[in-house]
């Protein structure tokens, strides 16, 4: 195909142009675009049972031996709870006019809706917002970034059960009370895909369940857990999007929309089952969430294969899904080949049962790899698949409003490795470069994408993988704390000066936004 052609080339081309020298006039993005960092809750804040905050179910999860690799807990994270300032004067310096964050459950409602709001934590969160306001910096915040309170755990099995949709609705309503005058994004979920994979079918995540050959757990039914966990979930986003339209969207102007993680899938040969496989294998993990969202109903690739395994929604939801987002989030990182396996095994790849919709995924063809891997497993260097999946969404959800609201790339923190290792990654200033030239070139094709955050404004707490993986644009030292801008921010300030649509003073800017409402 010619594109790939193309993308030899252009990966060519980088390797040979010195770092500063791309000349990418070409590339543009639109007026008002959003050139942001990213971070969540539990990876950064740390400060786990300070100031009336409760317990969530990543801190009773990592706090059980074998759970993370490096046995190291988000207790302290890195202290983004008592260095939020620090943090967003960082954030100042880079040029970023956006934010991505997302709000501890636990620490607003310790208990859910079986208990009080936590002033202390709304106060968090108002210091926070405002202090991205005055430098100039929008807010975009997630509600649900992985924790939930851990009480929800254990009185009713949190996502399996009906009644979190009603935690949740109330939860999404505090915030949208406490914040929504000076919050303009929303997005109700951060890659409820993977919630419901790793919590539910492999029990790599809380609340670890799952059933053999997918996991070795105590609990769990890996081949109908994680349906009734995805319907929950799309349940409660459609309850918190009611929420938000019907008693603050037109005072408080803002959107609100979801976010998954988007692998990209390219099938491994050009034959008609490989290039179905490729479609189920999205199908079973982008289009799980994002069909019922705005169409109101699941893939019919799903149906067809999970026949009554999968919920379904009534008459009342189907009405009430209809358009159920303003913009979709992706969390982009990846492509991986798929090869159909409906009857056939799939040796060394994964997502071959019935469950995962027969469709193989492997990282290699004739064992070579799709792209420059990375530290990350399943996880390799493939710009193009920037460009595919942003192409893909346009048209299946008729060009609905796209932020990209993750997107970095991988350091192993090894232990030989010094300071000045981390600082020079020229690796990430390539990925993002790469990538985002790619999401340029969705946008020249009429993509109508609003946004790129680069995952993530700190090394922080890498889930399962603990501290062991770096994703950081600035370099944290985890015993001091100290923050250290890498050559990658450097390179993302400089892109986004050369490419910012958004001019004046921060002062200017930060007017400008306030009189937007
Ligand atoms: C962690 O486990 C210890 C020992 O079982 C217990 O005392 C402590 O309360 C637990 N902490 C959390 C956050 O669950
Ligand atoms: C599953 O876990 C149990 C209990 O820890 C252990 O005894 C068993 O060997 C494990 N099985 C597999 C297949 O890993
Ligand atoms: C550290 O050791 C690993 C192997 O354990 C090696 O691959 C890596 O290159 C080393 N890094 C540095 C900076 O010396
Ligand atoms: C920014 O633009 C300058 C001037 O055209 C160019 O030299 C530089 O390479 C660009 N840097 C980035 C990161 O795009």
């Amino acid at each position: 195909m010619e594109s790939s052609v193309d993308l030899r080339m252009f990966v060519f081309l980088i390797l040979i142009s010195p770092i500063w020298a791309t000349k990418d006039e070409h590339h543009s993005f639109p007026n008002n675009f959003l050139f942001g960092t990213a971070s969540s809750a539990y990876q950064f804040e740390g400060a786990y049972l300070s100031d009336g905050k409760g317990l969530n179910n990543w801190d009773v999860y990592t706090n059980t031996s074998g759970n993370i690799i490096d046995g190291s807990n988000g207790n302290v994270a890195i202290d983004h709870y008592h260095r939020y300032m620090e943090d967003t004067e960082l954030m100042q310096s880079l040029g970023v006019n956006s934010h991505r964050f997302s709000i501890s459950w636990a620490r607003i409602l310790p208990r859910g809706r079986h208990g009080g709001v936590n002033l202390p934590g709304i106060n968090f969160y108002n210091n926070l917002i405002d202090s991205l306001l005055d430098k100039g910096i929008k807010p975009f915040v997630t509600l649900s970034h992985y924790d939930l309170p851990q009480e929800l755990e254990d009185r009713y099995g949190s996502w399996l059960h009906k009644d979190i949709q009603e935690d949740f609705a109330y939860y999404a309503d505090v915030c949208f009370g406490a914040f929504g005058d000076r919050v303009q994004y929303w997005a109700t979920f951060n890659e409820p895909n993977i919630i419901a994979m790793q919590g539910y079918r492999t029990g790599l995540y809380p609340p670890s369940r799952c059933s053999k050959p997918f996991g070795n757990c105590t609990y769990g039914d890996s081949e109908k857990e994680p349906f009734i966990v995805a319907h929950n979930i799309i349940l409660s986003h459609m309850k918190a999007v009611k929420i938000y339209r019907t008693k603050y969207q037109k005072k408080q102007g803002g959107s609100i929309g979801f976010i998954v993680n988007a692998i990209w899938f390219e099938p491994i040969s050009n034959s008609i089952a490989d290039r179905l496989a490729a479609k189920r294998a999205l199908s079973f993990l982008v289009n799980w969430f994002l069909d019922p969202i705005i169409f109101g109903k699941y893939p019919v690739e799903m149906q067809e294969i999970l026949g009554s395994t999968l919920p379904t929604f009534s008459r009342n939801h189907q009405m009430d899904l209809q358009n159920g987002l303003d913009f979709i989030g992706i969390n982009h990182y990846t492509t991986l080949y798929v090869k159909d396996c409906m009857f056939s095994s799939c040796g060394n790849g994964m997502g071959c049962s019935r469950t995962e919709g027969f469709a193989c995924q492997t990282g290699q063809k004739n064992k070579v790899p799709i792209g420059e891997p990375t530290v990350m497993e399943w996880y390799y260097v493939t710009p193009q698949g920037m460009e595919d999946m942003v192409m893909y969404l346009k048209e299946r959800y008729n060009n609905k409003p796209i932020f990209v609201t993750e997107n970095g790339y991988p350091d192993e923190n090894w232990a030989n490795a010094t300071i000045k290792d981390f600082l020079y990654d020229i690796n990430r200033v390539n990925y993002m470069r790469s990538y985002l030239d790619s999401l340029a070139t969705a946008i020249s094709k009429g993509a109508d994408v609003r946004g790129y955050f680069a995952w993530a404004l700190l090394d922080n707490f890498e889930w399962i993988s603990g501290y062991t993986k770096r994703f950081g644009l600035h370099h944290v030292d985890f015993k001091t704390m100290k923050r250290t801008p890498k050559l990658s921010a450097t390179w993302y300030k400089q892109y986004i000066a050369n490419h910012s649509t958004i001019k004046g003073t921060t002062h200017e800017r930060n007017q400008e936004y306030l009189q937007s409402y």
